[in-house]
């Protein structure tokens, strides 16, 4: 099986590529077709009541504040006065106001004050706003037009009493695609994640499903009620992991498409209250955040590709690396290294192993496609309960 990468189709052909998949502006099918769906933007613990942050969501500039009472909202990026990033501006009230001249907009986007202006004209004055929910320690905003679709609910997170569940997040300079990619991607982790020591996995198989992509495989070790892996569409994929004298975890991790060429990952994980230890160190390893905060994963990643650090030397060095920063550290290497895909000029050979990969791209091209023109699209459903059977595993334990 082979497959090449195309880079010839452009934005109006009704015969849409794998290239397309990667291109999510305002104005591309890809970009609308995602538009449909909520996507988590922020991690709700990042912003305080009264604070204002810039976003950068599907290759748009947006503005997200939280009110004095609380409520998260999201509006255009910049001041329709004279083009301020609104991003610098302050919270009053439930409105935000620009920290040049003051204008000062509602939540629906709707210039309410101009304070300087002798004959106000704040009714021809508008920006963009999107709602925003907040769930399970995260903020999601809705980018389509007309009324959102209700926010999918994830029952097996909302489970407080067997899980402690916790949000990471952070931005890498890749492609939400690629990342998409990785995590459905079972023969890599032999390879490139050494510190598992896993053997290449057997009988790799991926089918879809009602939410996107069911996978199992052999040959990684772990216990079969932790052995699976789903893509569910459009942006998030779940997993869970156990290794001996650990008790496991689940996690959804959402790869939010910024624009082209980067994506916020959220990681969303379900640490069983069991054990004590289980929360704090969910992959046990010597190092953890300090390392973390002075040494960026995206910042060792670009050493390599530099070539100022090689991975032989990271090898040595990362015997006592906490387990998922150096998953990170080679993840995001090698993706870094495909480079931004409008600059994209190699081709590939797709191989047994990467059914994951050619599957995630036809199934995603026959929706785009039909949603080009006009004809049904599948309505993906998660199950509320995912991982009903890892769950039992681990209230058994607590007894
Ligand atoms: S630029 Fe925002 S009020 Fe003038
Ligand atoms: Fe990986």
């Amino acid at each position: 099986m082979s497959e090449t990468t195309s880079r010839s189709i452009g934005d109006n052909s009704k015969t849409f590529t794998y290239a397309d998949l990667l291109r999510v502006g305002p104005g591309t099918i890809t970009g609308k077709y995602l538009r449909r769906f909520w996507h988590p933007v922020f991690a709700a613990a990042d912003i305080a009541q009264g604070h204002v942050k810039p976003l950068r969501i599907l290759g748009e500039d947006l503005t997200l504040y939280r009110s004095e009472s609380g409520t998260p909202h999201i509006v255009g990026g910049r001041c329709p006065h004279r083009g301020v990033q609104l991003s610098l501006g302050f919270v009053d009230g439930d409105d935000i106001r620009c920290a040049y001249h003051g204008w000062k907009f509602d939540a629906a986007g709707k210039c309410v004050q101009q304070p300087a202006e002798p004959r106000p004209f704040c009714d021809q004055v508008k920006i963009k706003s999107y709602p925003t929910q907040e769930y399970l320690g995260l903020i999601f905003g809705y980018f389509g037009e007309g009324a959102p679709p209700p926010l999918p609910r994830l029952a097996d997170y909302e489970d407080d009493k067997t899980y402690a569940c916790e949000v990471s997040g952070d931005i890498w300079p890749v492609s939400y695609f690629d990342l998409l990619e990785n995590a459905t991607d079972m023969a890599h982790t032999a390879f490139l994640h050494w510190h598992f020591g896993y053997q290449a996995p057997n009988n790799i198989e991926w089918r879809e499903n009602e939410c996107g992509m069911a996978g199992t495989f052999e040959g990684t070790g772990k216990d079969p009620v932790f052995n699976r892996s789903f893509f569910d569409m459009p942006t998030a994929v779940e997993f869970a992991t156990r290794r001996p004298g650990h008790p496991g975890f689940f996690a959804r991790g959402y790869r939010v498409p910024r624009d082209d060429n980067s994506a916020v990952r959220f990681n969303l994980t379900a640490f069983p209250r069991v054990a004590a230890e289980a929360r704090d160190k969910p992959a046990t390893g010597g190092t953890g955040d300090e390392e973390k905060a002075a040494h960026p994963v995206t910042d060792i990643a670009a050493g390599l590709l530099s070539g100022r650090e090689d991975m032989r030397s990271l090898k040595e060095r990362s015997g006592g690396m906490n387990y998922m920063y150096l998953t990170n550290i080679q993840d995001c290497t090698v993706l870094s290294s495909l480079g931004p895909p409008a600059q994209r000029d190699f081709a590939e050979f797709l191989g047994g192993t990467d059914l994951s990969v050619a599957l995630m791209r036809r199934l995603w091209l026959r929706e785009i496609t039909a949603f080009a023109e006009g004809r049904p699209l599948k309505s993906w459903q998660r199950p509320d309960f995912m991982w009903q059977d890892v769950t039992a595993v681990h209230r058994a334990e607590a007894r």
